[in-house]
């Protein structure tokens, strides 16, 4: 995300706006990545990310190829560079990756000559999700592509989640103003140990422990989950104590105004920060945001390999 500019986020959101209009027809799909082929490597648990992106590919008509870290050859000692050469010989035009580490997709350009989709890296980045997080809020609020001057609580697990690393700068860079709310264990220690404008330059963002008082001066609450398997240390006192403070309760529900928005990446961890049904919130946007997934993925897929490599489908490529 850091990498783009308004100007390319927007296009890829108008971009995106297309293919969700494809999504609407009887028959889905277009012939605009017919002969491409689209290879998925997961390396760690995903199933709405790894799903979306296939859709996506195949709504585009590219082939798809999925692997699977767990009965691939990586379990007799191949190396990641290898699999990545091994998987480029059969013809790859593009890898869509995730794994644990941070970086990863940024080494894996100087192995391949195919484009890399970072499907999520460590606690680093994740693109696509601030891209439909972008498109599902803008859209929600009819805002075209901008959310200026729209308040917006992102709570929870900061530290460790690479969607917040991602979906702050996009949101930001439209024109919102967020403040993060978590523990201050929780909170990305270049905010808590450091106030001079070079370590904050990547957060412009304010940021609160206290849930309740934030609550009366937002339009949206993105809630994040305890991201567990990236911590080596306790980093709360307990989870019904996390839940008691930070946690979406039906009382802090109540309070807040019908028109506020819920967001949630998914998967969700009910009782933790969630402690309502999100089917019964009407401003909850959770549904949209996975629907709107496959949209900004298309988008993602068609401007990296489309035939003009353009934001904009050929009218043949438009054709069912
Ligand atoms: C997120 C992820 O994997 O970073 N999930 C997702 O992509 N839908 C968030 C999470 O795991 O909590």
């Amino acid at each position: 995300m850091d990498d783009l500019s308004l100007g390319e986020l927007q296009q890829l959101l108008s971009l995106a706006d297309e293919m969700s209009e494809i999504q609407k027809r009887a028959q889905p799909k277009v012939p605009a990545l017919r002969n491409k082929t689209v290879a998925s490597l997961f390396f760690e648990d995903s199933t709405r990310t790894r799903l979306s992106f296939e859709t996506a590919a195949k709504r585009l008509s590219a082939d798809t190829m999925t692997f699977s870290a767990a009965s691939s050859s990586v379990n007799k000692g191949e190396s990641l560079r290898d699999t990545v050469e091994t998987l480029s010989a059969m013809g790859v035009d593009a890898f869509v990756v995730r794994h644990k580490t941070a970086g990863l997709p940024l080494a894996m350009t100087q192995w391949t000559d195919a484009h890399i989709v970072n499907a999520g890296d460590g606690a680093h980045q994740h693109p696509t999700q601030a891209l439909l997080d972008a498109f599902t809020l803008t859209h929600a609020l009819e805002m075209g592509n901008s959310l200026a001057g729209v308040r917006i609580a992102m709570v929870g697990d900061i530290r460790h989640s690479r969607v917040a690393r991602s979906t702050v700068r996009a949101f930001v860079l439209l024109g919102a103003k967020v403040t993060l709310v978590a523990p201050a264990s929780l909170l990305p220690p270049s905010l808590i140990y450091s106030d001079t404008a070079e370590t904050r330059h990547e957060w412009p963002v304010s940021t609160s422990h206290d849930l309740d008082e934030v609550l009366g001066e937002v339009d949206v609450v993105y809630l994040l989950r305890m991201q567990h398997e990236r911590m080596n240390a306790a980093f709360i006192s307990s989870v019904g104590e996390y839940a008691l403070h930070f946690g979406l309760t039906p009382q802090r529900l109540a309070k807040l105004p019908h028109s506020f928005k819920l967001m949630h990446p998914g998967p969700m961890n009910h009782g933790v920060e969630i402690g309502v049904d999100p089917a019964m919130v009407p401003g909850s946007l959770i549904t949209q945001q996975v629907t709107n997934g496959v949209s900004v993925r298309m988008a993602v897929l068609l401007s990296l390999l489309g035939s003009a490599a353009t934001s904009e489908m050929t009218k043949e490529e438009k054709n069912v």
